[in-house]
C-alpha cells in the first residue's frame, strides 16, 4: 500500500537567552531540515514547536510553564484540524527540569538538553509512536560520550553577514551563582579543525564577521591540525587567515584565561575587533571571592591595563551582579569605583537571582529585593552615562560598519561599528553585508548614526570615483 508522505513539515523554534541558544536554534533547525522540516515564523500551523529555554534569570521556568499554557490551546486547535502538533522543551531549563516538564506539562512531547539536539530527528520518531499524544513524553538530557559536533550537518544555510560560530561549551568554573556546570556540562573545546571549516563554510556563503561562542570561550584548548593543543590566540591567528573574513569576535570570557597570547593576539591581528566583553561581577574581593571568581578585583584591573596596552583602543563590556548574599555597602561601593577605573563602552547588570541547587542559594545572608533594587539602579546609572559619553565620543570619527539589515526607516541600513555600536545611515539596499565607512553625527543612548563617506565599488553599480584614466597619478 502507498502511504502519502508529507513533503514538507514546519519547524518552529522559539529562542529565549544567549547568542549560544540563538546558534543551537538554527543547527537544530539545520538537523531536522533532510527530514522535511522547514523553518518557519508561524507557531499555530507548525508540525513541531521548539521552546529552546534558558535557565539564568528568575522565573525562566514559570515563563516556560505559562508559554506551554499557551502552546496547549494550539495544539488542541490542531487536533481539532486533524493535525498533529509536536511540542518540544530544549535548552537548559530541559537539562535542568527533565522529566518534571512532562509530569507538570503532560501536553510536552520531547524534552531535551543542549548535549542532545543532535538526536533530534530519533526523538520525533520516537514521540510520534506516543499514542497520539498520550503516555509519556521522551525524555533525553543526558550528556553523551559522543561529541554532538561530530553528529550534526553542515549548516544548511549561511547566517548571514555576521554570523556565530560555537567553538566550546561548559564550564568547570562553578561560580557559585551559576547553574551553567550543572545545565551545559563539562568543558569542552571543539577541535580546530572543525571550527576552520565551519568558519571557511560561513565566509563562502557571504560571512564578513564571525564571532566566537562558548559560555568560557577563552578556556578554549582544542586540537589544532598541527597535533598540539591550541588556546584561543592561536585559533584566532588562524582563523584571521581566512581570506574574506574581516572581523572577529569572540564571547563570553572569563578573567582567569585571559593568557598571554591571547591577549597579544589583540594587538597583533587587526581583524580581532577591539570591543571584549569581559565579565568581573563584582569589585568587591571578599564577594569574587565568595562567588568563586578565582581572581581579586586588582587581577583584573592588571588584565585590563596588558589587554589596553596591547590594543589602546579597546572597548570593554562586562556582567555585573548586585546584591550577591553578603554583599554589604562597602562591597557596593568596591564595584562603582571599579566601573570609575575601567570605564565600559556598555554593560549588562542583574540583581542576584538565587539559582536552585547552587552553593550560593542556600546561604542565610540574602539581602532584600528593596536592596537589590537600589544598588542596580545606582549601579546602571554609572554604567548607563558611561555608555553614553562612549557614543559620543563616537561623534566626528568616521567607522567601518558591517550592514546587517534595514533599519525602521525606509532607504536606512543598521550594522555594527568596529566597538559593537550600532550603526544607523541613509543607504542603498545593495550595501547589505558589505563594510562601508560612515562618519558619526550622532551619538545616542544605545546606537550611532552617521553618513556613508565611501561605498565600496560594487560590479552593477557605477563607482562613485571618477575612472582611473582621470585620478591624479601616484
Ligand atoms: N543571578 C543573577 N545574575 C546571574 N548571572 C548568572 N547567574 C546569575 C544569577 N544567579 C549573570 C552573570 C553572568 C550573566 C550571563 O548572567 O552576570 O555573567
Ligand atoms: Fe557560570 Fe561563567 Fe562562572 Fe562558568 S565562569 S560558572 S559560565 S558565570
Amino acid at each position: 500500500m502507498n502511504k502519502t508522505v508529507p513533503v514538507s513539515k514546519k519547524l518552529h523554534v522559539k529562542t529565549y537567552g544567549c547568542q549560544m541558544n540563538v546558534y543551537d536554534s538554527a543547527r537544530m533547525a539545520d538537523v531536522m531540515a533532510p527530514h522535511g522540516y522547514a523553518s518557519s515564523d508561524r507557531v499555530d500551523d507548525a508540525d513541531l514547536v521548539i521552546l529552546n529555554t534558558c535557565h539564568i534569570r528568575e522565573k525562566a521556568t514559570e515563563k516556560v510553564y505559562s508559554e506551554l499554557g499557551r502552546l496547549r490551546l494550539m495544539k488542541e486547535e490542531a487536533a481539532r484540524q486533524g493535525r498533529r502538533m509536536l511540542i518540544a522543551v530544549a535548552g537548559c531549563v530541559a537539562q535542568a527540569e527533565g522529566e518534571e516538564i512532562v509530569r507538570r506539562a503532560p501536553v510536552v512531547d520531547m524534552v531535551f538538553g543542549p548535549q542532545t539536539y543532535h538526536r533530534l530527528p530519533e526523538l520525533v520518531i520516537r514521540a510520534l509512536g506516543r499514542d497520539g499524544g498520550r503516555g509519556a513524553g521522551v525524555v533525553d538530557t543526558e550528556f553523551p560520550a559522543e561529541d554532538k559536533f561530530d553528529h550534526l550537518p553542515e549548516e544548511s544555510q549561511g547566517q548571514g553577514p555576521a554570523a556565530f560560530l560555537s567553538i566550546q561549551e561548559g564550564c568547570d568554573k562553578f561560580c557559585t551563582f551559576c547553574v551553567v556546570p550543572y545545565t551545559r556540562g563539562a568543558e569542552f573545546s571543539r577541535p580546530a579543525t572543525a571550527i576552520l571549516q565551519e568558519a571557511r563554510r560561513l565566509v563562502a556563503s557571504g560571512t564578513l564577521e564571525i564571532t566566537l561562542l562558548g559560555q568560557n570561550v577563552n578556556a578554549y584548548h582544542g586540537a589544532g591540525p598541527d597535533g598540539r593543543d591550541w588556546g584561543l590566540g592561536r585559533l584566532i591567528r588562524a582563523l584571521a587567515e581566512i581570506d574574506g573574513l574581516a572581523r572577529i569576535r569572540y564571547t563570553t570570557s572569563h578573567p582567569r584565561d585571559m593568557d598571554d597570547d591571547l591577549i597579544a593576539a589583540h594587538g597583533e591581528v587587526p581583524a580581532l575587533m577591539p570591543y571584549l566583553h569581559l565579565p568581573v561581577q563584582s569589585g568587591s574581593d571578599r564577594v569574587l571571592d565568595t562567588m568563586n571568581r578565582g581572581h581579586t578585583a586588582a587581577d583584573y584591573r592588571r588584565i585590563v591595563d596588558r589587554l589596553r596596552a596591547a590594543r589602546p583602543d579597546l572597548a570593554l563590556s562586562s556582567d555585573f551582579i548586585v546584591g550577591f548574599p553578603g554583599e554589604g555597602d562597602r562591597d557596593f561601593a568596591d564595584t562603582l569605583k571599579l566601573v570609575r577605573e575601567i570605564g565600559y563602552a556598555q554593560a549588562y547588570s542583574f540583581k542576584y537571582s538565587a539559582r536552585p541547587g547552587t552553593p550560593a542559594a542556600s546561604v542565610a545572608d540574602q539581602l532584600s529585593e528593596a536592596a537589590k533594587s537600589d544598588r542596580l539602579e545606582a549601579l546602571q546609572q554609572l554604567l548607563n552615562a558611561q555608555q553614553r559619553a562612549f557614543n559620543e565620543a563616537a561623534v566626528g570619527s568616521v567607522q567601518p560598519v558591517l550592514f546587517e539589515r534595514r533599519g525602521n526607516r525606509p532607504g536606512q541600513l543598521v550594522g555594527r561599528g568596529p566597538w559593537m555600536q550600532s550603526v544607523h545611515a541613509e543607504a542603498p539596499d545593495r550595501l547589505l553585508g558589505v563594510q562601508v565607512d560612515v562618519a558619526i553625527a550622532l551619538g545616542g543612548a544605545n546606537s550611532l548614526s552617521g553618513r556613508i563617506v565611501t561605498v565600496d565599488v560594487d560590479p552593477v553599480t557605477p563607482s562613485p570615483l571618477p575612472p582611473p584614466a582621470e585620478r591624479v597619478p601616484a
